[in-house]
C-alpha cells in the first residue's frame, strides 16, 4: 500500500520556523543514514519526495510533508516530519548540539504531534542512543513505533532474533516492522502502525 498524496509542506532549521500544524504529525527518528528518507520516500510510494543520499548527515533540517493515507487504513491526513539524522561524526560538537536541542524542542513543544517512528539499522541493532531516545519519548507518552530498517540485508531466518533483541533493548509493547525501503518488506505493517497511533480504533 502507498498514500493516496503526499507533497512537501516545509523545510526549518531553527523552531521559531516550524510551520503551523496542517494536523496530527508523525516524526521519524534515528541515526544519520539509518533510511529515514528512504522509508517516508516507500510509505507514500513517492521515490524523490524526501531526499536520500549516500552522505550521511545531508538532511540537517526538519522536513514536513503533507500525506493523505491510503484508503485501507482509514486514517485521516496527517504529516510527516523526517528529523534530522543524529550521531553523524564528521559533525562539530557544537552543531550536534544544536541538532540536538532541535530535535527536542520539535519533539518536547509541539502538541500535533501523536508518535515517533524509531529506525534501527540492522546492522547496528539499538544503541544507547535509541535506548535514551525510546525511554525519554515513553516517559513523555509519546507512543512509539519501533522500526529496523535495511532488513534486506539479512537472510530471512536470521531476522526474528534481530527483532526480539531490538523489541527488548528498547522496552517496546511488540516487535519492532522489519523494514527495507529495498524490497517494500514492512511497508503495509508500518501504515497500519501509524494508522493505529492516528486514528485509534
Ligand atoms: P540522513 O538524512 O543523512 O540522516 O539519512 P537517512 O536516515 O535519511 O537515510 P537515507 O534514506 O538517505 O538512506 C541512507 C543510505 O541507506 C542510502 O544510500 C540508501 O540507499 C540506503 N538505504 C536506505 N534504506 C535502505 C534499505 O532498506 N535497504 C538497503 N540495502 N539500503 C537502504
Ligand atoms: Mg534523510
Amino acid at each position: 500500500m502507498r498514500a493516496k498524496s503526499a507533497r512537501f509542506i516545509t523545510s526549518a532549521a531553527k523552531a521559531s520556523d516550524f510551520p503551523p500544524p496542517e494536523g496530527k504529525e508523525i516524526a521519524f527518528a534515528g541515526r544519520s543514514n539509518v533510511g529515514k528518507s528512504s522509508l517516508i520516500n516507500s510509505l507514500v510510494g513517492h521515490d524523490g519526495l524526501a531526499r536520500t543520499s549516500r552522505t550521511p548527515g545531508r538532511t540537517q533540517l526538519l522536513n514536513w510533508f503533507a500525506v493523505d493515507p491510503p484508503a485501507v487504513v482509514k486514517a485521516p491526513a496527517l504529516a510527516f516530519v523526517d528529523l534530522p539524522g543524529y550521531g553523524y561524526a564528521k559533525v562539530p560538537i557544537a552543531m550536534r548540539a544544536g541538532w540536538a536541542g532541535l530535535i527536542e524542542s520539535y519533539l518536547k513543544d509541539r502538541p500535533a504531534l501523536v508518535g515517533v517512528v524509531l529506525l534501527i539499522d540492522v546492522r547496528r541493532g539499538a544503541e544507547a542512543e535509541e535506548q535514551d531516545l525510546a525511554a525519554w519519548l515513553v516517559e513523555r507518552g509519546l507512543p512509539l513505533i519501533g522500526v529496523v530498517t535495511k532488513i534486506d540485508k539479512l537472510a530471512k531466518n536470521k531476522r526474528e532474533p534481530v527483532l526480539s533483541q531490538v523489541k527488548r533493548d528498547l522496552g517496546l509493547k511488540r516487535l519492532p516492522v522489519g523494514f527495507s525501503a529495498q524490497d517494500g518488506d514492512g511497508v503495509d505493517d508500518l501504515w497500519r502502525a501509524i494508522a493505529k497511533v492516528v486514528a485509534p480504533a
